[in-house]
C-alpha cells in the first residue's frame, strides 16, 4: 500500500484499538491506519498467531497485538487499560469483531444458545468496547472517535441468519444511543455497514472461495465490482479521522447502492 504524503496523513499521533484486527476488514483497517501515521494501532483479537503476524508485518513500533475476547468484559477492560498504561491515550476505538453461525437460523428452527453466542460477541462484545473506550476518553478528556461495524443486515430482514440480522440491528441501536450520550464529551460515535466482503467470516461459513463469493455477491449498482475489505477500511478511516469532525450518530453504508 503506497504511503500518503505527510500532509495527507490523517491519524498523526493517534492511538487506535481495532477489535477483530487479525483478519478481513479489521486487518485492512489496521494497515490503513498505520499508513496514515497512527502512533499506535492495537489489534485485539482471539486469533493469536494471525494477529501477531499482522502486527509484526505492520511493524512493532506502531502496532501491537493483544489477546482479547470481546465477549468477556474483563478482557476488554484489561485491553483498554493496557493501551492507556503503555501508550498514554486512546483516540479511536474500532469495535469491529463479529461472527455468524453456520446454521441457517430461520425463526421456526432458531437455536437460542447459538443466538446467545452471536449476541455475546456482536452485541455485548461491541457494547463492552464502546463502554470502556468511552470511559477512557472521558477520563482523559479526549474528544475521540468510536466506530462500530454494523452491516447492511442491520436495517433489513432476511430468509436466514435471523440471529445475525438481529444482532446487527442492535449494533445500530448501541451506536445511536452512544452518540447521543457521548456528544457532550466531544466523543463521536458512528458505524459502517458493509455489503458482502469475501473475508474468512463469509467464505468459511458459506463454504465458498473468495472468487465464488465475489461472483455471487457483486455490488448491486456498480456493475462488475465486488466490495473489498480495503473499501470498508477507507470508510472507517473517514469516520475515525477529523475529516468527519461534525458527523456523529451516522451509519455509513458501504454497499454499492444496495438500498436504492
Ligand atoms: N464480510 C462481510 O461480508 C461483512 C458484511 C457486513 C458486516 N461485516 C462485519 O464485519 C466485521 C468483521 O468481519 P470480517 O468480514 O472482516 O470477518 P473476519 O472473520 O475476517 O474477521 C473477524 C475477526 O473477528 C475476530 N473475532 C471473532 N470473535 C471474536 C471475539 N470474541 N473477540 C475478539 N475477536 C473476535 C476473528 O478472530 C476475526 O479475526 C464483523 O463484525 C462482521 O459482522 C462483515
Amino acid at each position: 500500500m503506497a504511503e500518503p504524503s505527510l500532509h495527507l496523513k490523517k491519524l498523526e499521533g493517534k492511538v487506535a484499538i481495532i477489535t477483530g484486527g487479525a483478519s478481513g476488514i479489521g486487518e485492512a483497517t489496521a494497515r490503513l491506519f498505520s499508513t496514515h501515521g497512527a502512533l499506535l494501532v492495537v489489534i485485539a483479537d482471539i486469533q493469536d498467531e494471525k494477529g501477531q503476524k499482522v502486527a509484526e508485518s505492520i511493524g512493532s513500533n506502531n502496532c501491537s497485538y493483544v489477546h482479547c475476547d470481546v465477549s468477556d468484559e474483563n478482557q476488554v477492560q484489561g485491553m483498554v487499560e493496557w493501551t492507556l498504561k503503555t501508550h498514554g491515550r486512546l483516540d479511536i476505538m474500532f469495535a469491529n469483531a463479529g461472527i455468524f453461525n453456520k446454521s441457517p437460523q430461520t425463526v421456526p428452527d432458531l437455536n437460542l444458545s447459538d443466538l446467545q453466542h452471536v449476541f455475546s460477541v456482536n452485541v455485548a462484545g461491541t457494547a463492552a468496547c464502546v463502554k470502556h473506550a468511552a470511559r477512557a476518553m472521558i477520563d482523559q478528556g479526549i474528544k475521540g472517535s468510536i466506530v462500530c461495524t454494523a452491516s447492511t443486515a442491520a436495517s433489513r430482514g432476511a430468509e436466514v441468519r435471523t440471529d445475525y440480522y438481529m444482532s446487527k440491528h442492535a449494533v445500530l441501536g448501541l451506536m445511536r444511543c452512544a452518540s447521543k450520550q457521548l456528544g457532550e464529551h466531544g466523543i463521536r460515535v458512528n458505524s459502517v455497514s458493509p455489503y458482502m466482503v469475501a473475508t474468512p467470516l463469509v467464505c468459511n461459513n458459506l463454504n465458498m472461495t473468495v472468487e465464488e463469493a465475489e461472483a455471487s455477491y457483486p455490488l448491486p449498482c456498480l456493475k462488475g465490482r465486488a466490495l473489498k475489505a480495503n473499501n470498508v477500511a477507507d470508510a472507517v478511516l473517514f469516520l475515525a479521522s477529523d475529516d468527519s469532525s461534525c458527523i456523529t450518530g451516522h451509519d455509513l453504508l458501504v454497499d454499492g447502492g444496495s438500498k436504492i
